[in-house]
């Protein structure tokens, strides 16, 4: 594939599964998924149709069964370990559905990892970490721990890490399930800002109908498929369900 493809990620064929014998449970079913360069792309579907394991996949967490995963042209399985490595630190940023965020770190020092894997100074990086935390609502809370951190908080703290190092594509899954409507909104926002890039692109694993209308294209998954794809105007109406009133700013 060229260097000037239009995509960012393009799925062909995915197929996974999980368990043996009785039980085994064929999770990807042969996923064909495109994801354009500067797109904002959603990923909606009922629980357990795969959304997790899929976006798993895509970056490279999870081996596959069959099929081929190509970011930004490169097909990740195909590049030897240490280059596949340096290549997701570099340019994936991942948004877990538990956070996973390092316990014994406080908020600032979660967000500055990905930086400190990079080589960028300690100072540097908290730094930078910290004004990431500062602009999604977290002034007061960048030297707590996650334990002394609420979830939407920590939901919060994830993403700034995720975003930190200006990855070209990043995967959030569920990221404002512990959001009130005014904080998804501002993380939605910057989530889409991130895409508007001709080199990046997002991915947003999401339930919540709050936050459809900053879609670029909705893609739908059942049962370990892609059934639909709804290309969409970021700027689009907003549904009647979300309030009209504009979001309050961000607080922690
Ligand atoms: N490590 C695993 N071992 C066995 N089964 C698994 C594993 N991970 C996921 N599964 C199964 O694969 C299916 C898809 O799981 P997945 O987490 O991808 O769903 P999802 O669409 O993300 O759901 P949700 O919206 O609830 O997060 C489920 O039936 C789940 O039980
Ligand atoms: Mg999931």
């Amino acid at each position: 594939m060229s260097a000037t493809d239009s995509t960012a990620v393009r799925c062909t064929g995915i197929r996974k599964h999980f368990g043996e014998d009785e039980a085994r449970v064929e999770v990807l079913r042969g996923v064909d998924y495109t994801v354009r360069r500067g797109e904002l792309s959603f990923l909606v579907g009922p629980s357990g149709c795969g959304k997790t394991t899929l976006i798993s996949v895509i970056a490279g967490l999870l081996a596959t069964d069959a099929g081929q995963v190509h970011l930004f042209g490169r097909d990740l399985a195909g590049m030897p370990n240490d280059e596949r490595i340096l290549f997701r630190r570099t340019h994936l940023g991942f948004v877990f559905q538990q956070y996973n965020l390092l316990q014994a770190l406080t908020a600032a020092e979660n967000a500055a990892i990905p930086l400190l894997a990079a080589g960028v100074r300690r100072r540097e990086a908290v730094d930078r970490a910290t004004a990431l935390l500062e602009r999604l609502g977290l002034s007061g809370k960048t030297g707590s721990f996650p334990r002394q951190l609420s979830g939407g908080q920590q939901q919060r703290v994830a993403l700034a890490r995720a975003l930190v190092h200006e990855p070209r594509l990043i995967i959030c899954d569920e990221p404002t399930a512990a959001l009130d409507h005014a904080t998804g909104e501002a993380v939605m926002e910057l989530l889409a800002s991130a895409a508007v890039h001709p080199d990046r692109a997002v991915i947003v694993v999401t339930h919540d109908n709050r936050v459809f209308h900053f879609a670029d294209v909705i893609a739908q998954m059942d049962d370990g498929r892609i059934v639909g794809v709804d290309p969409r105007r970021r700027s689009g109406p907003v549904p009647e369900t979300v309030s009209p009133t504009p979001p309050s700013p961000l607080s922690a």
